[in-house]
């Protein structure tokens, strides 16, 4: 695992319930190496799907601790009303997580690796004369991967911030659905061979938004910037992690529009740093804007962006004290 791509090595089983169009069915533990599907399925014409991304972490005594859990439940529920999906029930998925989680516990590694949690909701009517309604039945699936640390300290990461382009829809960049990735990757694909860069910062007409799988935020020895939400891009658990988390360490925070001027200026003398589960809080060192390439101040060292993810870091695993009433416990 250890050497292993992040996201390709899985338990062996995931857990897996289906909607027939009038309840959700028991959950079963299936294995996790196949899905049969009818060709005709609804989300593989009409991206008919939702999914989340968590993690868990092995606290030093040996517990497992999953992160706000709740409130990815919640955000996948949204998720699912958006699609006129149906809803997985509160109950059911936080068991399909925690009694999977429980079966291998053996299996989730040491901090700084983490078992990645994605939870899958999607429509299955085998049809594909319904582009333009909704699948009735569906299948919910948990499936867990082992990860290592997807950062690495001291990487550098060029970002192009581009004003021109969004990322997906805009009345759905709040749904955490597959083809909104799909609508980034040309983009992101184009940016990297122009410019060799990491990662995208969407800022349609200068409104400095999110990446293609992260937030943006802007962060000094005073103060932590970011947008406050709108319906056009992901409400990141990690944003509203580390905005709290640095609230309680002195900064000051704010949530407002952001321009792509604004942000030029902040590579001047701050960080910029995305956040999102995988990576947690990541500096960008380079912003490519304007064919130029201008370097972060900050940099790969970004000494409040490092202060702000070791504190989450520390909550998550156990270190410190989870006085925000993040962590489920197994
Ligand atoms: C588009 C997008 N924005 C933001 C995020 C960050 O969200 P979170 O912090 O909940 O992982 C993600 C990642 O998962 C994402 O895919």
């Amino acid at each position: 695992m250890a050497n292993a791509e992040f996201g390709t090595v899985f338990f062996d089983e995931i857990t897996l319930a289906t909607f027939d169009g009038q309840a959700w069915s028991d959950t079963a533990f299936v294995p996790s190496d196949s899905l049969p599907l009818h060709p005709a399925t609804h989300v593989l014409h009409y991206a008919s799907t939702c999914f989340e991304g968590m993690k868990a972490f092995r606290t030093t005594d040996g517990k497992i601790n999953v992160f706000r859990i709740d409130d990815h439940i919640a955000r996948m529920q949204n998720s699912a009303r958006a699609l006129y999906l149906p809803i997985p029930d509160t109950e059911q998925l936080k068991s399909m997580i925690i009694d999977l989680l429980a079966k291998y516990r053996e299996q989730v590694p040491a901090f700084p690796g983490a078992a990645y949690i994605r939870p899958t909701l999607m429509g299955t009517d085998p049809s594909i004369g319904r582009a333009a309604s909704p699948s009735e039945t569906a299948m919910l699936f948990v499936l867990i991967s082992p990860v290592g640390d997807y950062f690495t300290p001291g990487a550098e990461m060029r970002v192009l911030l581009n004003t021109t382009d969004l990322r997906c829809a805009p009345h759905f960049g709040a749904v955490k659905s597959g083809g909104n990735y799909a609508s980034a990757l040309g983009l992101v694909m184009q940016a990297k061979e122009k410019y060799g860069t990491h990662q995208v910062i969407f800022a349609p007409n200068g409104d400095v938004q999110e990446t293609a799988a992260a937030n943006c935020l802007l962060i000094n020895d005073e103060e932590v910037l970011t947008k406050g939400l709108t319906s056009e891009f992901l409400p990141g658990i990690t944003r509203d992690s580390v905005l709290k988390v640095a609230q309680s360490l002195g900064y000051n925070v704010t949530e407002r529009d952001i321009t792509a001027e604004e942000l030029m200026q902040w590579t001047n003398s701050g960080e910029i740093a995305l956040s999102g589960t995988a990576a947690v809080l990541a500096p960008v060192t380079e912003v490519v804007f304007d064919e130029d390439i201008y370097m972060v101040a900050g940099g790969a060292d970004s000494p409040n962006t490092m202060k702000i993810r070791q504190a989450l870091n520390d909550i998550q695993c156990g270190k410190a004290e989870d006085t925000f009433g993040w962590v489920t416990q197994i």
